[in-house]
């Protein structure tokens, strides 16, 4: 009788461990099935003129959903306007700095891979298809997705709505900005190359002063409370400029209306 209930016991743990086996399996070759039928079935893919919108489509769902605009100030539509915290970069113009596929699903994955200490958290709880569909919506955020809304650099004088600051020192930020290659980054106007957000309505975003100072000094102190190791951050440190140079800089930033 020992002897039997002993067999049973090992015959069920074999076929538990067969069944689990058999489930991990199943996934395991669901992932690969729909390559793989359009592989053996050797018939060329029609072109479905709606797969990338719908990838899109299917992209900003997941955004939506993941709460990335708890962070990060962005456009949910192009015609939409910019909504969402400042605990991560501005997403205006993500999509001509952030190219690289595998840095991104590192980002979304594993962000402390990349910037070891930072406030965004893993999103690996998400899908591989769901991965690929945000990285491709957030790709389409470039300089189209955030059009230049303002016909040339010049601000009107009437333009100040801080009167924390004299036209004085938002002039001379405005030359600070052009001298220091900050336009070489951003658009304000039709100025300008898009590699970081579009500056032109800038003050409208709500960053502090506070903000705005300590970003400039070093971009990465805002965002990451650690080492930055293996990050490529692009936005340099201006933290060699005189505090009056930065502080007109922050000025005319909040001028920027
Ligand atoms: C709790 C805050 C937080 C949330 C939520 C968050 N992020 Fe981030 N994200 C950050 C911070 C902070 C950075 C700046 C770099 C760093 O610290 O990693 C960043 C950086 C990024 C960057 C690089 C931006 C650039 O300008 O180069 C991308 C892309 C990104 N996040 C994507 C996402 C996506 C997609 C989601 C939603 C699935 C998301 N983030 C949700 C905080 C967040
Ligand atoms: C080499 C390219 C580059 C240069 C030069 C550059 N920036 Fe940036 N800037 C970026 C990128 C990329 C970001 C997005 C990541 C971040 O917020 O740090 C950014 C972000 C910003 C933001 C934050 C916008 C927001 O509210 O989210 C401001 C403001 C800004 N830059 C101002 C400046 C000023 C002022 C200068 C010149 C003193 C300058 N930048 C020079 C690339 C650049």
């Amino acid at each position: 009788m020992k002897n039997f209930l002993g067999n049973l016991l090992i015959v069920l743990s074999i076929l538990v461990t067969l069944g689990i086996l058999g489930f991990e399996f199943m996934q395991f070759t669901n992932s690969f099935s729909a390559s793989s039928l359009q592989q053996t079935a050797g018939l060329p893919n029609p072109p479905d003129p709606n797969e990338k919108l719908a990838l899109i489509d299917r992209g900003r769902i997941v955004f939506q959903q993941s709460g990335c605009q708890a962070c990060h100030i962005a456009k949910l539509t192009k015609d939409s306007p910019e909504a969402g915290g400042p605990i991560g970069p501005s997403f205006s113009n993500v999509g001509v700095r952030r190219k690289d596929t595998d840095w991104l699903t590192k980002q979304i994955m594993a962000p402390q891979t990349v910037a070891p200490g930072t406030k965004m958290p893993s999103f690996a709880y998400l899908s591989n298809e769901q991965i690929k569909t945000l990285i491709a919506y957030v790709g389409t955020m470039d300089q189209n997705y955030y059009p230049v809304t303002e016909p040339n650099l010049q601000i009107p004088k009437d333009a100040n709505k801080n009167p924390r600051y004299t036209q004085e020192m938002i002039d001379k930020g405005m030359n600070l900005f052009n001298s220091n290659g900050c336009i070489g980054c951003h658009m304000i106007g039709k100025q300008g190359a898009p590699l970081g957000p579009n500056l032109t309505h800038e003050a409208l975003r709500g960053r502090s002063d506070e903000w705005q100072l300590n970003h400039l000094k070093d971009p990465l102190s805002v965002y990451v409370l650690g080492p930055t190791d293996g990050i490529q951050w692009i936005m340099p440190k201006f933290g060699q400029l005189s505090e009056e140079d930065l502080k007109a800089l922050v000025a005319y930033l909040q001028s920027l209306h």
